[in-house]
This record gives C-alpha cells, sequence and structure tokens, in this order.
C-alpha cells in the first residue's frame, strides 16, 4: 500500500518529533498528530512556534516548515483515525501504579484505549504501528482486540520502536543508526513492513532499515535501552570505587573507551540516569523475567536500577556529610533540573531526588534550569508525595538568573550537564557565596583545577 496519509496517536515527545521529521521528509503524505490533552495540541499549533510544547533543539524550525501544510495537530482523534492508511500509537506506557505489577509492570491502558478506539472507528484496513515502547508480546493482545471488536476489516500490527534520544530528538530522527520494523511473516506481514519501509526511505538508506519478527523488534528495544542505562550504572559504580582509590573516573572511561569493544559513549559518570524511559523499561523487563520464572536474569537487570538509586543517594549525601553534617536552613543553589541537557523534561530526573533528600534535611532550595519552570519543579516534588505540596514551595525557590540563585549560598550542585554552566563567571558566582564555597559537581562538567584555583571546594563524581 502506498502511504499518503498518516495518523499520530500521542503528540508527546516521540510523537511531535517523529511525525515533524516524517511530515518533513515526506511532503506527499499527510500528518495528523492527535492527543486528548488539549493544552498539549493548543501549544502544538501555538501561532509562535517557540512555544511548541517540546523543547528540542531545530524542532521548532521543521514544525514552522511543515505545519498546516503536511503536518496537523488535533484532538479530533475519531477522524485522524478514520483517514489515515497507517496508524502509529506513541502514547504513554509508564511503569503501572496500581495492581498487579505495581511499581515494576508497564501500565498498558492507554494503549488498549487506542486498540479499541481505532478497532471502533475504522471502515477499512489499516497499519497499526507500535511505536511506543511496549513489553515483548503486546503486539498479540493488540491483535486480540483489534480483530475481535473491529468492524471486520484487516489490521496489520507492526513493531516500529523509537530510538531517538532527547535533546538530539531531530539530529537522532534525520540520521538514526538504524530503523528496526518487525512485522508477521505472512505475505499481508511483510506487504505491511514494506509500506512503512517506503516511509522511512524517503531519507534513511535502506540498509539501516532492519526488518525482523515483531517479538524480535518488540524485545530489541526494551534490550537497548537495558543496556544503554547499564553502562551508566557501570561507570556510576566504578566512580564511587574511584573516589575511595584516587583514580579519576573521566580518566578511566577514556582509558576503557579507546578499547573499539567498549567504546567510548555511555561512559559519563553522573549524579544518576534519569528520563522517563530507562527505569521504566528496565523494571518492566525485570517484571517480564520473572513473569516467565527467569529470577537470575531479573536480578541480573534490576542491579542497574539499585545502582542507579545509590548513586542518587549517595550524592545528596556526600552533600550533608561535607556541610559539617547538617544542611538545616542552608540555601543549596541547583543548577539544573531537567534529566539532561537541552531538554524541558524533568520525568525521573536525578535532581528531583535530591531535591527530595536536601529538604528532609531543611535544605532552602535556590533553583536556576534554562528550560524548567518553577511550577514543573514544584509538581516533581509533589508528585513523589514525600510532604505536604506546601512544604515543597517553602523549600524551593527558583530563580530566572543562575547568579541570584547562587547569591549567600552555601553550596551549589550542578544536576544537569547544560553548556552554558560552563560559561559562567565563577569569581562572581564565588564572591556572592557564603565561605566556604562549595561545589558538587554531579556531572563532571566544570574544570576542577579552575574552581579550585578560584576558591572553590570543588568535588565532582568520581574524583
Ligand atoms: P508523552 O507522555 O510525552 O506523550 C504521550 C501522549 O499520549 C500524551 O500527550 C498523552 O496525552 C497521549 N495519550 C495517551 N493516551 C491517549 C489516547 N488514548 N488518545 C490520544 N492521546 C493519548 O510520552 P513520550 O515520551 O512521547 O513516550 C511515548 C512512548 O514512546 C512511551 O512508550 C515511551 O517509552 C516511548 N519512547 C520515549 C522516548 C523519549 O525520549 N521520551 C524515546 C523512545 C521511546
Ligand atoms: C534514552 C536512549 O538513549 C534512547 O535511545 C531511547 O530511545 C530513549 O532513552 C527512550 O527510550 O526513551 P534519553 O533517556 O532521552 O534516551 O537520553 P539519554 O541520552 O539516553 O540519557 C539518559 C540519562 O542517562 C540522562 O539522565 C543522562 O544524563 C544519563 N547519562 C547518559 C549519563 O549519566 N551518562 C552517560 O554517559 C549517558
Amino acid at each position: 500500500m502506498k502511504i499518503t496519509n498518516i495518523c499520530c496517536i500521542g503528540a508527546g515527545y516521540v510523537g511531535g518529533p517523529t511525525m515533524a521529521v516524517i511530515a518533513e521528509k515526506c511532503p506527499h503524505i499527510k500528518v495528523t498528530v492527535v492527543d486528548l490533552n488539549e493544552a498539549r495540541i493548543a501549544a502544538w499549533n501555538d501561532e509562535d512556534v517557540n512555544n511548541i510544547p517540546i523543547y528540542e533543539p531545530g524542532l521548532n524550525e521543521i514544525v514552522a516548515n511543515t505545519r498546516n501544510k503536511n503536518l496537523f495537530f488535533s484532538t479530533a482523534v475519531d477522524q485522524a483515525i478514520d483517514e489515515a492508511q497507517l496508524i502509529f500509537i506513541s502514547v504513554n506506557t509508564p511503569t503501572k501504579t496500581y495492581g498487579t505489577g505495581k511499581g515494576m509492570a508497564a501500565d498498558l491502558k492507554h494503549i488498549e484505549l487506542c486498540a479499541r478506539q481505532i478497532a471502533k472507528v475504522a471502515k477499512n484496513d489499516k497499519i497499526i504501528v507500535e511505536k511506543s515502547t511496549l513489553p515483548v508480546r503486546t503486539a498479540e493482545a493488540l491483535k486480540s482486540i483489534l480483530d475481535n471488536t473491529g468492524n471486520g476489516v484487516q489490521f496489520q500490527i507492526l513493531s516500529n520502536p523509537e530510538f531517538l534520544a532527547e535533546g538530539t530528538a531531530v539530529q537522532d530522527l534525520l540520521h538514526p543508526d538504524r530503523v528496526l520494523i518487525g512485522g508477521e511473516t505472512t505475505p499481508e506481514g511483510q506487504q505491511a513492513i514494506e509500506s512503512l519501509v517506503d516511509v522511512y526511505a524517503n531519507w534513511v538508506p535502506k540498509e539501516r532499515i532492519l526488518k525482523t519478527n515483531v517479538w524480535s523488534s518488540e524485545l530489541s528495544k526494551l534490550t537497548a535501552n537495558a543496556f544503554l542505562a547499564q553502562r551508566v550504572s557501570s561507570i556510576n559504580a566504578m566512580s564511587e570505587l574511584c573516589e575511595k582509590t584516587e583514580a579519576n573516573v573521566n580518566e578511566v572511561a577514556k582509558a576503557i573507551g579507546m578499547d573499539s569493544r567498549i567504546g567510548s559513549k555511555f561512559l559519563k559518570a553522573s549524579v544518576g540516569f534519569g528520563g522517563s524511559c530507562f527505569q521504566k523499561d528496565i523494571l518492566n523487563l525485570v517484571y517480564i523475567s520473572k513473569a516467565f520464572g527467569l529470577n537470575e536474569v531479573a536480578d541480573y537487570w534490576e542491579q542497574v536500577i539499585i545502582m542507579n538509586d545509590h548513586q542518587k543517594r549517595r550524592f545528596s549525601r556526600n552533600i550533608v556529610q561535607t556541610l559539617y553534617n547538617t544542611v538545616s536552613g542552608k540555601k543549596i543553589a541547583f543548577l539544573g533540573w531537567a534529566f539532561k541537557k537541552d531538554t524541558n523534561d524533568t520525568r525521573e530526573s536525578a535532581a528531583i531526588y535530591v531535591a527530595d533528600d536536601l529538604i528532609n534535611e531543611q535544605a532552602n532550595i535556590a533553583l536556576y534550569d534554562p528550560k524548567v519552570g518553577h511550577q514543573q519543579v514544584l509538581a516533581d516534588l509533589d508528585y513523589l508525595d514525600t510532604r505536604k505540596p506546601a512544604d515543597n514551595e517553602k523549600h524551593i525557590h527558583t530563580f530566572d538568573n543562575p547568579y541570584m540563585a547562587c547569591e549567600n549560598a552555601h553550596a551549589v550542585a550542578i544536576l544537569t550537564e547544560w553548556d552554558e554552566f560552563k560559561d559562567y563567571d565563577w569569581k562572581k558566582i564565588y564572591d556572592s557565596m557564603l565561605k566556604p564555597a562549595f561545589i558538587f559537581d554531579g556531572r563532571n562538567l566544570l574544570d576542577a583545577e579552575k574552581m579550585r584555583a578560584i576558591g572553590f571546594v570543588y568535588q565532582s563524581i568520581g574524583s
């Protein structure tokens, strides 16, 4: 089938950027991104393209080029489903917070609702594409719902997981290492795969488009995230050993990364990985493994999360210990709240957990992040439900100027590796702080020698 009309359900961090790039590269295809969240759709349609709901370098230009030409954002879900030949499902699949599998399994309620809605609306054959990250064998459940509740039309289900990383989403989508498409081995399944291959082939070299069976595709996504997160936990484990032995984790990472079998990426020690997916996907992998009785497999992967939690906790504990075992009433400046640079996404950011620990110790947090505002910070803390919202509000102050955040602070903690932090006038910050002035660099971002020369007591992860 030659695809000329695509619908994507879910206008989030994946659906929005992915569809914008498809629209840009496939001017002959009409792409409609739909969502139940009216405010989010309104923001995607905001006249000022700088106000789209997701900050990603380069995204607003692509949206400006394509919006209302062949890219549309809408809340009219049924209409978009009806018109499309191919439907991406790109809704959120968070960790379950209730019932069986609470805290581990992926919550598939949004996926199931999409399937039921598609089944209800579809009046002709359609290709359904799993873009969300899903437990292996979800396609089976999707197919059962679609075939048993639909209007007798044919559905082909493909798995096409997304590998973009936030902050580099546009570049990742324009130049993917690979595009993975899993489908049924039947002739109809293979035809559906080819229809989607033809969409990507508008800009992705064919040798980078990988075709597998559905289950391999679903499981490859969980596996890729588990392997990436495992590298971060591995280097973070070594960072603690480095701190005890006067080895320097940056030197160790460089030395091992030059081994071409290991490779240099994802070896940056940090305050801990965050983001909406690593933890959720590994927990899901652990849950699935346990469900099959594979307890050793489950324990192996769970350790990646245990290490990450430990890394966050030991960062906050170290701040308290270094500040003479009390931060009560002290001002701690936080630079960064997003889970990594170049994104406004804060989901599972290590900063949230570090702040929570320090507020437990009655610290006052003065925060600056280039892309995250006060309401989001409070919402993130309230979500943890550690204390009353009013108490979070008392302890968190956000600033739109980093120098004001640091003024009269006892310590600065670097939580996100925003490039701009490197270029600050650190002498000016030092002069405005209480002495001794401490920096806890959770990202190994600043130049240790330079900071010490200014007069800071400077500590970074793993050295
Ligand atoms: P998100 O929360 O930013 O976006 C999901 C959107 O789906 C929300 O706006 C929500 O309102 C909408 N939605 C939910 N149910 C709906 C329904 N029934 N009808 C219409 N809209 C509905 O999530 P995200 O970060 O874009 O992630 C989506 C999926 O992609 C997840 O499975 C995630 O694991 C996966 N993924 C995410 C990333 C990433 O970098 N964020 C990368 C790769 C894969
Ligand atoms: C990650 C994967 O990289 C993507 O391929 C995947 O599509 C995505 O998850 C997903 O499924 O959601 P993302 O979470 O956006 O992307 O960002 P990463 O660059 O992977 O960073 C994740 C976390 O690990 C961040 O907090 C980052 O600061 C941290 N990190 C990363 C380190 O601490 N050290 C490193 O060396 C690399």
